[in-house]
């Protein structure tokens, strides 16, 4: 029996197809992954499941049962969670709160130590490890997931879809996530799993949909298949894992650190020279002050100890947008805070960072049409897809919104570019799109 039944859906925004023609089956009590890169319309895809978009064409059926008229509350009612992309609590409640808030209505008054007393047994019951009445503020980004799926779970879900839950996971919280997914489908849960990383795939998944460009282009068995079919599957062409690696001749030091204390009780200082024409790379593991190295070498945290010379100048003591003018180009690790501002255009987003040139800007009055025709340009070259430039950069997939600010940093003719992750969260073709 199906759980599920996606068929021939059909959902367009303006003239562009996220999903054609799009059939999906989910299984009651499989894992079933839902693969494609970013882009490939999966997001779209469950909004619809979910009844929050209306499709143009095609029938939902859930439990053999067709859906008519489909909302949001129906979806509840019909026994559907979601875990979206972007976590959906109010950090300053607890745990029991987040998850019994929306649940309570139609009620007086909330039985506190009921209702906390069934959170953390449910908790329990599936290892969360949560201590529900522990503000959610508080929790790591792993743990916070695990309140969105204990959200589910609690409001009596049986069909559970996770929107790329491992993208903001460490790797050890990846395989705590499956180990829940796995006991999940032990409890009788059917699982929508989204993602685009092939060993995630074969690990927890029975079956498989892959989309591409909107399109759903098959679904098969995982026993027995390869990652790299799925690759090919998902991208449409052979995809090679390995990196061509010329060897370069480096010229004179760019930069040059010297004995920077990136944590202020850390043993030892950093120190290090990079040349002209090559790339360096920063190996280890997070927290162990790489953000406070990507912010000295921006300028965007003080630099206590140590200094940083940069082209032949002592920039420890610039701020970012004079180090930026002097040929800095930056792809920040946090896209949304630093890098995009998501309600803007395209265009808008490639003229941030040179409002204060001579780019695009002359006599305080913006040259729309270089700025337009440069966004055409990088846009083609950069393989940024979008319906058009004016499209807002937010509703672009991560992995397009990151070629666009590559592309822009490149663009300032730079002669130090720093990217800090630069392909976290991104699929095999961008990110080998990025690496090249
Ligand atoms: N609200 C929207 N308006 C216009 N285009 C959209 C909107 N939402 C998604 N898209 C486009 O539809 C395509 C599929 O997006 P999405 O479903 O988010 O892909 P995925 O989740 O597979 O990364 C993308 O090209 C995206 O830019
Ligand atoms: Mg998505």
């Amino acid at each position: 029996m199906y759980a599920v039944e996606m068929l021939g859906i059909t959902k367009k925004f303006g003239d562009f197809y996220a999903n054609k023609d799009i059939n999906l089956q989910i299984k009651t009590g499989e894992i079933h992954c839902l693969l494609g890169e970013n882009g490939a319309g999966k997001t779209t895809l469950m909004n619809v499941l979910f009844g929050l978009y209306k499709p143009e064409a095609g029938t939902i059926r859930i439990n053999d049962q067709e859906v008519t008229n489909h909302s949001a509350l129906n979806a509840f009612h019909l026994g559907l969670g979601m875990v979206h992309q972007h976590f959906m609590l109010v950090d300053a409640l607890t745990v029991w709160e987040n998850v019994v808030v929306g649940n309570e209505l139609g009620k007086f008054s909330i039985p506190k130590k009921e209702s906390i007393a069934a959170v953390q047994k449910l908790s329990d019951q599936y290892n969360f490890g949560l201590d529900v009445t522990q503000k959610v503020s508080e929790l790591s980004v792993g743990m916070k997931q695990r309140v969105e799926i204990l959200k589910t779970l609690y409001r009596g879900a049986n069909i559970i879809i996770l929107d790329e839950p491992t993208a903001v996971l460490s790797p050890p919280e990846v395989l705590q996530l499956l180990d829940i997914l796995r006991d999940m489908k032990k409890e009788g849960k059917t699982i929508v799993f989204i993602t685009h990383k092939l060993n995630e795939t074969k690990a927890v998944a029975d079956r498989v949909t892959v989309l591409r460009a909107g399109q759903s282009v098959c679904t098969v068995e995982t026993e027995g298949r390869e990652a790299s079919d799925f690759a090919n599957l998902m991208v449409g062409r052979e995809v090679s894992f390995d990196m061509e690696r010329p060897a370069v001749e480096t010229g004179d030091v760019v930069l040059s650190l010297k004995d920077i204390r990136l944590l202020p009780n850390a043993e030892n200082t950093v120190s290090f020279d990079i040349h002209a024409g090559e790339i360096v790379g920063i190996a280890g593991v997070e927290g162990n002050g790489q953000q406070q190295l990507e912010e000295m070498i921006m300028g965007l945290m003080k630099c206590r100890e140590g200094s940083i010379t940069f082209l032949g100048d002592d920039i420890t003591h610039w701020n970012t947008k004079k180090r930026c003018a002097k040929g800095i180009g930056y792809i920040p690790s946090d896209r949304h805070a630093r890098a995009i501002l998501s309600g803007f255009s395209i265009t808008d987003n490639y003229l941030l960072g040179t409002q204060f040139s001579d780019k695009y800007v002359k006599n305080g009055i913006i040259n729309h049409k270089k700025l337009n025709e440069q966004t055409d340009y990088l846009m083609g070259h950069f393989d940024v897809r979008a319906t058009s430039a004016k499209q807002n950069i937010g509703s672009l997939s991560g992995g397009n919104q990151q070629k666009m600010v590559l592309s822009r940093e490149v663009d300032k003719d730079a002669s130090l570019v720093i990217a800090c992750q630069p392909v976290r969260g991104l699929d095999i073709g961008a990110i080998q799109y990025i690496h090249k």
